[in-house]
């Protein structure tokens, strides 16, 4: 069966997602058929290496496309500006130019940092997004807003770069413990609070098929994530909506619900506590907060205009229940 092919347009790039409908066929074919990208280099971080490496670097060889790679140890830690150093310098070793596309595998930590580097290095070469997480494939592939984590906080580096291809296989989520697995689920129902109630109760009805990471339901909620991020990216590729007076317009913000105490947490943990799992803690507590200030106006409310439905809180339910699980 041939993969599923979605295109996003945006201002300043196009993105082509690919959610593959047979395990294990890799990106090659896709990566070999863009005029402008002669080689990859994959860049992945040590434990997905160890476990999903050798299948995507045999897809692109199959596929007559030379391939190298960049392995940087597993961690929130290290989506640094140290990492980002060390990386151009391999990158001037292997000569790579603008005919050369960064390949990420891994989880959003990779991704950011690969799709920093690709936005940085000669100043923006083309990058492939291949996640290996669920807060990856139903998050972080999309949108282009990459960096690495600053002295001053998270994500306080970084720029605009779309990934020209994001290569998105369920079957590498097979190996994802289930905590992880678990913690990408609050970026999935981040999306629906926010922006599609709709979603929100298809989250309900299909929990048992998430929760057992049923193939075919899972091409179904990442699908419908993308979909959902890629309408607030095209209205607000830059983020710049919310310094707008106008109130109508929420544009990438909305996109943040959850994450202003969720990188609070992230933070004061030195990285420890899994992103997913801040994210969930900040959307409840975001959540109860809104219901708390009940009918205030305003852009500093911006997360009890989605929230005061009765499904928001049995969403939050929901995630509360299956993050204990
Ligand atoms: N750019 C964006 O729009 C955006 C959106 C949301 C989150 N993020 C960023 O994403 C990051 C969090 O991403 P994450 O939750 O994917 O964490 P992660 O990338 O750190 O991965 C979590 C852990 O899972 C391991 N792993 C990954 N895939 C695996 C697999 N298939 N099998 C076994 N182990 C695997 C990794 O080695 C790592 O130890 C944060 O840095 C966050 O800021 C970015």
């Amino acid at each position: 069966m041939s993969p599923h092919v979605i295109e996003f347009a945006f201002t300043v790039g196009c993105t082509r997602a690919v959610i593959a409908s047979e395990a294990g066929r890799g990106p090659g074919p896709q990566v070999a058929a863009a005029p402008d990208i002669d080689r990859c280099i994959v860049i992945s971080d040590a434990r997905v290496a160890e476990l999903h490496l050798d299948g995507l670097r045999e897809s692109l060889r199959e596929s007559r496309v030379p391939v190298e790679s960049l392995i940087v140890p597993p961690g929130d830690e290290h989506k640094s500006l140290g990492e980002a150093v060390r990386m151009y310098g391999r990158l001037a070793e292997l000569n790579a130019d603008r005919r050369t596309a960064l390949l990420a595998v891994g989880g959003g930590m990779v991704g950011d940092l690969a799709g920093f580097v690709a936005g940085t290095w000669m100043r923006g070469i083309p990058w492939i997004n291949c996640p290996t997480t669920l807060l990856a494939m139903v998050d972080s592939c999309l949108g282009g807003k990459v960096g690495v984590n600053g002295p001053t906080g998270k994500n306080t580096i970084g720029v605009f770069h779309h990934p020209r291809l994001i290569w998105i296989d369920v079957a590498l989520l097979g190996t994802l413990p289930q905590r992880t697995y678990r913690a990408g689920l609050a970026e999935s129902i981040k999306h629906a609070v926010a922006l599609d109630a709709g979603f929100l109760d298809w989250h309900e009805s299909h929990v048992e098929g998430i929760l057992a990471q049923d193939a075919d339901t899972l091409r179904v909620l990442i699908e419908r994530n993308l979909r959902c991020k890629a309408r607030v990216v095209a209205e607000d590729e830059r983020e710049t909506a919310s310094l707008t007076s106008d109130d109508s317009i929420v544009g990438r913000a909305a996109l943040n619900l959850g994450h202003t105490i969720g990188h609070a947490l992230e933070a004061a943990s030195g990285y420890a506590w899994p992103h997913g799992e801040c994210v969930a803690l900040g959307l409840v507590a975001e959540m109860d907060l809104a219901v708390t200030i009940g009918g205030s106006p305003g852009r500093t409310a911006i997360a009890s205009k989605r929230c005061y439905s009765g499904s928001a809180c049995r969403s939050a339910r929901l995630h509360r229940s299956t993050c204990m699980m």
